[in-house]
């Protein structure tokens, strides 16, 4: 896999001190339904000649609305003591309008297991599928480290006289010097680890004059750590426009959770798509996550049409994060290989199916396996 889409330590089986790796699936709602079983197939088919075993939780909408549960108590724990990696497609239902199991079980996950750090690389596979003009893989290639833990997300804040001409809604934007301090460092130490160049720090702290102070101010004292790295700061929105005026500027960037959400969909998109795009809620010393970076997309849900590749590549990003490089290489090329060959959904402008698609880049990683092309 692209070495940018690496994270920090490989970390190798097991949990229970049994031989095999053991993997959490929580396929979720909607289309997370459709394409978390298909990022399993290749999964098994890569990891042929391992031992992992997947265990599936059914936590999600169907759940929250029969037995009221979200994240069910002790998971968390549960979590990390037996399992080595968490696989999770999307959660979000329409007959949830509050949103109250997806905030529950996702942002629950990430906060209880403190997966400090959203990976979301960004990398044009092939050229045909970006929309901008005269661009090609070599010019869109960078990894959004998204603050993962804090900011707007926290749910602090409140609703006075709700419903009232006088209402007053609160949503407060939590900065800490530790949450700050460890995302910034990680986005560095993976620069340097990987050879990339250049960094940018994006905030918007000519507006959020407290909170992206100390933004700017932890930079400051970072950059200061990796003199070798090429740092900048870019304003959200100009970062915004640049990545679509020249994208090529960019190796790594580094931002808070809000501007990680919204910035990592925009360079979805520069890449062909959010249903490409996977990512990795990591924690370098615990139980990390790996999840495609779109949701349960109501609109095509049910349809068999949902592109696989996204929770097909965020499985290639755990096999990378358990260290198994040769793998995660042969679910890279299976998936260059199926948009090379129109092997794909209709969001591509394929004909597969959501299942035929997976099935194809499952064969395809096989065939490589008994042809010794990659382990
Ligand atoms: P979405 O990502 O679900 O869909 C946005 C658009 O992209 C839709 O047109 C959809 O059809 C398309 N799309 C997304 N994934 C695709 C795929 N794999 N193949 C083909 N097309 C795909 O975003 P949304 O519509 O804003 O949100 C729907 C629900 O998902 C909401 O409840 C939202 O909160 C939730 N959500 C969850 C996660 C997550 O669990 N990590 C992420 C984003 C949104
Ligand atoms: C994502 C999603 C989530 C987020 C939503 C569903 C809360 O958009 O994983 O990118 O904003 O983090
Ligand atoms: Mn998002």
């Amino acid at each position: 896999m692209h070495p940018q889409a690496a994270s920090s330590n490989a970390h190798p089986p097991a949990k229970l001190g049994g031989p095999a790796s053991r993997i959490a699936v929580i396929p979720g709602d909607g289309i997370g339904r459709e394409v978390i079983p298909e990022a399993c197939k290749v999964l098994c088919a890569a990891a042929a000649n391992r031992q992992i075993e997947m265990v599936h939780f059914d936590w999600g909408a169907d759940k929250f609305l029969k037995e009221n549960v979200t994240l069910p108590s002790g998971a968390d724990q549960m979590l990390r003591d037996e399992f080595d990696a968490i696989l999770l497609g999307a959660l979000g239902d329409p007959r949830v309008p509050s949103n109250k199991h997806a905030a529950e079980i996702l942002l629950g996950l990430r906060f209880k297991l403190d997966l400090y750090v959203n990976a979301r690389p960004v990398e044009l596979l092939d050229g045909r599928f970006t929309p901008l003009r005269d661009r090609t893989e070599r010019d869109i290639r960078f990894i959004v480290f998204r603050e993962n833990t804090e900011g707007l997300y926290v749910g602090m804040g409140g609703i006075f006289k709700k419903g009232t001409p006088d209402e007053v809604a609160l949503q407060e934007d939590v900065n800490t010097r530790k949450g700050v301090e460890r995302i910034i460092r990680y986005a560095f130490e993976h620069a340097q680890r990987h050879g990339l160049k250049r960094l940018c720090m994006s905030d918007k702290s000519n507006a959020l004059t407290f909170g992206h102070d100390l933004w700017q101010r932890v930079f400051a004292e970072l950059r200061r750590e990796y003199p070798q790295i090429d740092s900048r700061h870019l304003y959200i929105d100009t970062l915004a426009m640049e990545l679509i005026r020249d994208p090529r500027q960019f190796d790594v960037i580094v931002t808070c959770n809000l501007f990680g959400d919204i910035i990592s969909d925009l360079g979805a998109q520069l890449a062909g798509g959010l249903g490409l795009a996977p990512s990795g809620n990591i924690n370098p010393q615990s139980t990390s996550l790996f999840e495609p970076v779109h949701g349960s997309a109501p609109n095509i849900a049910g349809k068999g049409i949902a592109n696989p590749i996204g929770s097909v590549l965020a499985a290639a990003m755990m096999l990378n994060h358990f260290g198994w490089t040769p793998e995660s290489a042969a679910v890279e090329a299976a998936v260059r290989a199926a948009l090379r060959e129109n092997q794909v959904t209709p969001d591509l402008g394929g004909r597969l199916s959501t299942r035929a698609a997976g099935d194809w880049l499952a064969n395809s990683v096989t065939k490589q396996r008994l042809s010794g092309t990659t382990t």
